[in-house]
C-alpha cells in the first residue's frame, strides 16, 4: 500500500498554529510529550501491537502512550504509516508521533563505521553518506537520525570510539558538518529525502576514565572548549535540530542534569533553541549517579538542566505534573520544551502529511539501490588504511592465495549500529576475491578459527590450504559486539587464538598479508612484526568484500590515513599526537637517560600515529616555504610544498599542516593540525600545494577561557602523517 492511497486525519494541518495548539493541550497532555517510548509500546507495529505489557515496567497509563510525542527505533515505511494512523486516531488533538532512529553510518547500505569514514578525510564523501542514509531512512518512514556522534576519542579501550571520526577537534568538526549537511540539508520542510540530525552524546562522553563506558569525565573548562566542544559547535553551526545529553558526568554533575553545561553554554552562550533529548535512561540514572534521591528530583534536574524528552524512562511523565502543583517547576518550562517539539514536527511537515516520506513502494525502489552501493564501496576503499607494505601488496592475480581467518568469509563486516543492515546481504572478503580471481586461479579458504576460540580440525584446514599456496591472506578481527556501546576492553590485542593462528602459519615460512576487521585502534603485538603487510579495513560495510578486494588487488590504491593513534602498547592509552609537551621531553638536547618522561620499557610514541597511511604510490615532498616569517593579524603567511608521485600508479597524498604555538599563555600541543589537502597525482607527477595560514587559526582558549592568539614563535610542519618533524619557524606581530 502506499503513502498516497492514506487519508490523512482531518484533524492535522501544516497552517497549525503552535503556540495555540499548546494552549489547547491540558498540563498530562504536554508532559506527554516529553516521553519518548521505544516501538513495543506503539499498536500496530508490526508483530507488536502491545502496550499493554510495558507500560506497566514504567508505570505508566495508555493514556501516556497515546499522548506521547516521539518513537525510538522506528523504521519500515508501512510499519511507520500503520503506528501513526493508530497514534493519531486516539490521539485527541491529532498531533503525529516524531518517529527517531539511530541512523549512524548507513540505512539499509551500510557505508563504514564512521572511525573509517574518519580515516577517508573525505568531507564530499563523508557528505555523501549522509544524504543517501537520509534517504533511505526517510522513505522508511523516519524524521530523525540520532546522528551524528562526534565525541572526541583518545582510548582505544572505549568500545565507542568506533561511532567517532578520531582524536582532532578540526578534523572532527569537519565531519560533524558534513554529516549534518548531509541529513539534513537546509530545507526539511520541502526536502522530503532528507531528516532531522541529533548531534551527540553533549558533551565529553569520550573521555570516560580508562575507556570504560559510562563513565566519570572530568575535565578543566578549556581542554572541553579547546579539544571536546568544537565539533558539537560544528553541528549547530551547520543548523543540527536535536541534541542528545551524554551519560557521564562533566565536572561533577552528569550532563543529563548539569544546568551549566545545557542552560548556559548550549542554550545561553550558543543559542541553541532546538530540541535536547536525554540518552537512553539518563535521566532516572541521576539517582544512580547520586545527585537525584529519587524519580521526582531526577525529573526536577533534568528540566532545570533544559532536558526536552526523557528517552525510555517515566520521570517526567510521573512527576512533573505534582512538581508543577508544588510550585517547583514552573510550566513555563514544560511550554518551552512542547513547543520545541512541535516546532520540529511542523518544521518537518508532519500536521500536514503525518507519514511524510514513508511509501512502502518508493521504499522498495530506493533502499539498498546500486547507486547506494557503488558510494558504500567508494567509501570503503577510501577508508581503509595501509599499515605495512614490505613488497607485499598489491597481490597479483597469478598466484596461488590461501584466504584465511574469521573474517574470511563472514557477513559480520558492517560494525555496531547498523541494525537495518543485513549481514546476510554483506559482501564477505571471500566473494570480492573470487570476483577478482575469476578466470585467473582458484582461491583455497579456511576459517583457521573462530574469533575467540578454535579447534584442532580448524587449526589443520588452515595449514593444509596455507601449505599449498603461494601467498596467505589473514583476515582477522573482533567481531562487532566487542565495539560499540558497553563495549570496553582491557585488552586490545587481537584475541588470543587468532595471535596463534599467525605463529603457526608464520613457521610456514610464506609471505602473509593481514587483513583487519575492528573498530578501535589495537594493540598490533604479534600482528606487526609478523605480517609482510597490513590492510587496516575497519568494518567496510555492504561493499566490504569488494572494497578490499579492489585494494588488495591494485584496482584501487589505498589512500586513508589514521585519525587515531595506533597505541605502541595499552599502557600508553591515552596517546594522541595532539598532547603537551612536559618540562623534560625526551629527545631535548639536554634530555637525561633517567628523569625524562618516559615509560622504562615502551617508547612514548605510539606505533602508528595519527594523519598515517600507506600508498601503493611512492610520495616525496619538497623542502617547503614560508612566504614570509611574520604574520601580522591583517597579513597571513602562505606555507607552500611540491608534492610529487614517483611511484608508478595514480595515487592520493593526504598533504597535512601542523601548528605549534611556542610561547603560548598555557601550554600549546606538541602539533594541532590546521588544514590539508588530498590530491590526486599520477604516476611522475607532482603538484605544487600552498596553504594560507590566519591569525584566526592561532587562537585558542586562554587560562581566562578568551579566544585568542599569542605573539611570538610558533613552528609549522608540513608532512604526509603527524610524526613529520621538518620546522618552519614563524612569528606572529600583534
Ligand atoms: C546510546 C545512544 C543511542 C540511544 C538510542 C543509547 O544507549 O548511547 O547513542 O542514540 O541509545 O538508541
Amino acid at each position: 500500500m502506499s503513502n498516497e492511497n492514506h487519508q490523512f486525519p482531518d484533524k492535522t494541518n501544516n497552517r497549525v498554529n503552535v503556540k495555540e495548539l499548546i494552549e489547547q493541550m491540558t498540563l498530562d497532555e504536554k508532559i506527554a510529550q516529553l516521553i519518548q517510548l521505544a516501538v513495543p509500546f506503539y499498536e500496530g507495529a508490526v508483530g507488536e501491537g502491545l502496550i499493554t505489557g510495558p507500560i506497566d515496567s514504567l508505570g505508566i497509563t495508555e493514556e501516556t502512550v497515546h499522548n506521547s510525542g516521539s518513537v525510538l527505533g522506528m523504521a519500515g515505511a508501512q510499519d511507520v504509516i500503520n503506528v501513526q494512523r493508530t497514534h493519531l486516531s486516539h490521539n485527541r488533538l491529532g498531533i503525529p508521533l516524531l518517529m527517531m532512529a539511530d541512523i549512524v553510518h548507513g540505512f539499509k547500505t551500510i557505508f563504514p563505521v564512521p572511525l573509517a569514514i574518519g580515516c577517508s578525510w573525505d568531507m564530499d564523501l563523508a557528505e555523501k553518506s549522509a544524504e543517501i542514509a537520509a534517504k533511505e531512512a526517510s522513505v522508511s518512514g523516519v524524521h530523525v537520525t540520532y546522528a551524528p556522534m562526534v565525541d572526541l576519542v583518545r582510548d582505544p579501550r572505549w568500545g565507542r570510539v568506533v561511532e567517532a571520526t578520531g582524536e582532532d577537534p578540526y578534523l572532527n568538526a569537519q565531519f560533524s558538518r558534513a554529516f549534518v549537511k548531509g541529513f539534513q540539508s537546509d530545507d526539511l520542510t520541502n526536502n522530503l529525502d532528507r531528516v532531522a540530525a541529533c548531534v551527540k552524546h553533549f558533551a565529553a562522553y569520550g573521555a570516560a576514565e580508562a575507556g570504560r563506558d559510562y563513565n566519570t569525565v572530568d575535565l578543566s573548562d578549556r581542554q572541553m572548549r579547546e579539544f571536546y566542544l568544537p565539533a558539537y559547535k560544528a553541528a549547530l553551526d551547520e543548523g543540527c535540530e536535536m541534541v542528545m545529553t551524554s551519560f557521564n558526568t562533566v565536572d561533577g554533575i552528569p550532563a543529563t542534569g548539569n544546568s551549566k553545561l545545557m542552560r548556559k553554554l548550549l542554550r545561553e552562550e550558543w543559542g541553541f533553541d532546538g530540541i535536547l533529548i536525554s540518552d537512553w535512561g539518563a535521566v532516572r540514572e541521576l539517582i544512580a549517579h547520586g545527585i537525584a534521591a529519587d524519580e521526582s528530583e531526577a525529573a526536577l534536574k533534568a528540566i532545570n538542566a533544559g532536558v526536552d524528552i526523557e528517552m525510555m524512562t517515566s520521570c517526567y511523565v510521573n512527576h512533573l505534573s505534582e512538581l508543577v502543583e508544588r510550585n517547583e517547576v514552573d510550566v513555563a518550562l514544560i511550554d518551552e520544551a512542547v513547543l520545541r517539539i512541535l516546532n520540529l514536527k511542523k518544521k518537518l511537515g508532519l500536521f500536514e502529511n503525518p507519514y511524510r516520506a514513508a511509501d512502502p513502494i518508493r521504499e522498495q525502489e530506493i533502499v539498498f539501490c546500486e547507486d547506494h552501493l557503488k558510494v558504500a564501496r567508494s567509501l570503503a576503499v577510501k577508508s581503509c588504511v595501509l599499515l605495512k607494505n614490505e613488497g607485499m601488496l598489491p597481490l597479483t592475480r597469478n598466484q596461488r592465495i590461501a584466504l584465511i581467518g574469521p573474517f574470511a568469509n563472514s557477513g559480520d563486516v558492517l560494525g555496531p549500529w547498523s541494525w537495518t543492515g543485513s549481514k546476510d546481504e554483506a559482501v564477505t572478503l571471500v566473494e570480492g576475491m573470487n570476483a577478482k580471481l575469476s578466470g585467473y586461479v582458484t582461491l583455497s579458504v579456511a576459517e583457521g578459527c573462530g574469533i575467540e576460540t578454535a579447534t584442532e580440525q580448524q587449526w589443520q584446514e588452515a595449514l593444509a590450504v596455507a601449505l599449498d599456496a603461494d601467498t596467505i591472506v589473514l583476515a582477522l578481527g573482533e567481531h562487532s559486539d566487542m565495539n560499540g556501546e558497553a563495549a570496553s576492553r582491557s585488552n586490545i590485542q587481537l584475541p588470543h587464538v587468532q595471535l596463534e593462528l599467525i605463529q603457526k602459519l608464520k613457521s610456514l615460512g610464506k609471505p602473509m598479508v593481514v587483513v583487519l576487521f575492528n573498530g578501535r585502534p589495537l594493540d598490533l603485538h604479534g600482528v606487526y612484526e609478523e605480517a609482510d603487510a597490513i590492510l587496516e579495513a575497519w568494518y567496510p560495510g555492504s561493499q566490504a568484500g569488494h572494497a578490499v578486494a579492489d585494494l588488495l588487488f591494485g584496482d584501487e590504491n589505498p589512500s586513508g590515513r589514521l585519525t587515531m593513534s595506533f597505541p605502541y602498547s595499552v599502557g600508553q592509552v591515552p596517546v594522541y599526537y595532539n598532547a603537551y609537551n612536559t618540562g623534560r621531553p625526551q629527545g631535548a638536547p639536554d634530555a637525561q637517560v633517567r628523569y625524562v618522561s618516559q615509560f622504562l620499557d615502551i617508547p612514548n610514541e605510539p606505533l602508528l600515529p595519527f594523519g598515517f597511511g600507506l600508498s601503493y604510490s611512492k610520495f616525496e615532498f619538497s623542502e617547503a616555504q614560508l612566504s614570509a616569517t611574520t604574520m601580522t593579524e591583517t597579513e597571513p603567511i602562505k606555507l607552500s610544498i611540491t608534492v610529487s608521485n614517483k611511484g608508478s600508479v595514480t595515487g592520493v597524498e593526504t598533504v597535512q599542516l601542523y601548528v605549534r604555538d611556542m610561547s603560548g599563555e598555557v601550554v600549546r600541543p606538541v602539533k594541532e593540525l590546521k588544514d590539508f589537502r588530498r590530491v590526486e597525482l599520477q604516476s611522475g607527477e607532482s603538484a605544487d600545494i600552498e596553504f594560507t595560514l590566519t591569525e584566526q587559526q592561532l587562537r585558542y582558549y586562554h587560562s581566562d577561557l578568551t579566544h585568542e592568539s599569542d605573539a611570538g614563535a610558533f613552528v609549522a610542519f608540513i608532512g604526509p602523517s603527524s610524526s613529520v618533524n621538518t620546522e618552519l619557524k614563524f612569528n606572529l606581530i600583534k
